[in-house]
């Protein structure tokens, strides 16, 4: 089983508008964080489609264990690394 890479051990801070789809980074390859560029290829991991009912910035997982994605749930802060 592949594992996801750790893109970041701190969440981005993005803007993201009301009633758009986005495509998370599940697996971390993607050099487009958190945002999925296609690098998933090969592995088991897709992207995640998502969309907000509001405009606004969030704090999206950059470290890929939060249990909230696409969103930052602390995670990362509980990281062994
Ligand atoms: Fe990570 Fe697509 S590049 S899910």
């Amino acid at each position: 089983m592949n594992k996801a890479v750790i893109a970041d051990t701190k969440p981005a801070k993005v803007t993201l508008e009301a009633g758009k789809e986005y495509y998370f980074c599940r697996c971390g390859r993607s050099n487009k964080q958190p945002f999925c560029d296609g690098s998933h290829g090969g592995t088991e991991f897709t992207p995640l489609k998502f969309t907000v009912e509001q405009s606004g910035e969030v704090f999206l997982c950059q470290c890929k264990h939060s249990n909230n994605y696409p969103y930052c749930d602390g995670s990362h802060k509980k990281l062994v690394l």
